[in-house]
């Protein structure tokens, strides 16, 4: 008697794609399983990969234990989309590798951002580049690097981007008040050790930031260039240009100034705007309550507007104070104050939603 053997069919990328994680043990690696649970995302497998230390570990993913693997250049056979979260070298050294195994690669580190051809996203803003460059899973369509903006540019685009489309942000200056959480899983750590060991009268442990951070705030540990911006800073202001697509003379004029802040999760951003044409008040609310991924909180007469624990563990950037800036003609100018969760929204949300983009 001969039985006849069914052939385990493979499922199918583009429908249902291999997803692996590089860098899941990683403060951005533990929201992408959250986020990719949350939100159901179609997959055929997933790879979860780390440095050698983390080798052999397990991590729970929608009801199994999965063991965690060394990230080596043969990680990628059968993975269609690779979501790097490992820092710029690591990506700079195996995305090559995930490209030549067929994988679509969406970055989360600063490698390719400002890479010519390489698709910069903001779903909400830009998913249109993503068709420019070809890149995908469909038929006709090849691999390459997507990638994904650094986490504060996320957070005030989903704020402006509204206001920009509808009369034109001429000049916009932003002041940021970020989180431990955006340097790292590590960074968390060393936020929480020199609480409790200021509270305790003992002397603070800095071994991720040269500086006390409990109870303290500091510029952005980033590597201050010659022209006195930080790198945080530059990534705000070209990253910005590359989404919009601006060029040449036609850029909006735009300054950063970029602050640590003794926060666990969530960046909040003041940002004042010039604007091209007049914009009331009612109209700046009204094109922010209708914003895609944006909630408002700008409740005056309370005094109650967003803050990072509001945000955090949300994936809607919240925006609130919204005014008249009084320094500039009337409609001209435009205060803004936004909090959101840069480890979600400014970093694994972000890379989801651009993977469901390449999904069908
Ligand atoms: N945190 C944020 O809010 C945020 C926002 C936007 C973008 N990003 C970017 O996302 C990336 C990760 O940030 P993170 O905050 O998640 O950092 P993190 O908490 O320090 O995690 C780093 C991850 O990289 C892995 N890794 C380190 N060396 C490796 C190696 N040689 N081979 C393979 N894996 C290695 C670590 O694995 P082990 O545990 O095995 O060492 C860990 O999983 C960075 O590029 C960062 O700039 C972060």
């Amino acid at each position: 008697m001969t039985s006849a053997r069914t052939q385990p069919t493979q499922p199918d990328r583009t429908t249902h794609p291999t997803l692996a994680i590089v860098g899941v043990t990683g403060a951005v690696g533990q929201e992408f399983l959250r986020v990719l649970d949350q939100r159901s995302f179609p997959m055929g497998g997933l790879k979860l990969l780390a440095s050698a230390r983390s080798a052999g570990k397990t991590a729970e993913f929608r009801g199994k234990t999965l063991t965690i693997e060394e990230l080596t250049e043969d990680s990628f056979a059968g993975v269609d989309i690779a979501l790097f979260s490992a820092g710029g070298s690591i990506s700079k050294k195996y995305a090559q590798a995930a490209i030549d195994a067929g994988a679509v690669v969406v970055d989360n580190s600063s490698a390719f951002r400002m890479t010519d051809g390489v698709p910069l996203v903001v779903p909400e803003v830009n998913a249109d580049a993503i068709t420019a460059a070809n890149i995908g899973l469909g038929e006709g369509q090849v691999p390459g690097v997507i990638a994904n903006p650094n986490c504060s540019t996320i957070i005030m685009l989903l704020a402006v981007t509204p206001i920009h489309r509808a009369v034109g942000v001429k000049r916009l200056v932003v002041s940021t008040y970020q989180a431990a959480s955006g340097a790292g899983a590590a960074a968390m750590a060393e936020l929480e050790q020199q609480t409790r060991e200021v509270l305790e009268g003992r002397q603070p442990t800095c071994d991720i930031f040269p500086q006390q951070y409990a109870f303290n705030l500091f510029s952005h540990n980033s590597p201050v260039q010659p022209n006195g911006y930080n790198q945080e800073e530059l990534k705000m202001v070209h990253e910005t240009h590359k989404i919009w697509g601006e060029q040449g003379d036609n850029k909006t004029g735009i300054t950063a100034t970029c602050i640590r802040v003794p926060v666990m999760r969530a960046h909040a951003e003041s940002i004042n705007l010039t604007l091209d044409k007049p914009l009331s008040e009612d109209e700046a609310h009204k094109l922010l309550a209708d914003a895609p991924g944006v909630s408002l909180i700008d409740d005056r007469e309370n005094n109650r507007f967003p803050t990072p624990l509001d945000a955090s563990h949300v994936d809607d950037v919240f925006v609130g104070r919204i005014r008249h800036d009084l320094s500039q003609p009337e409609g001209y100018g435009l205060d803004l104050f936004v909090c959101g969760d840069q480890v979600r929204k400014g970093a694994a949300l972000n890379a989801v939603q651009i993977a469901e983009l390449l999904v069908k």
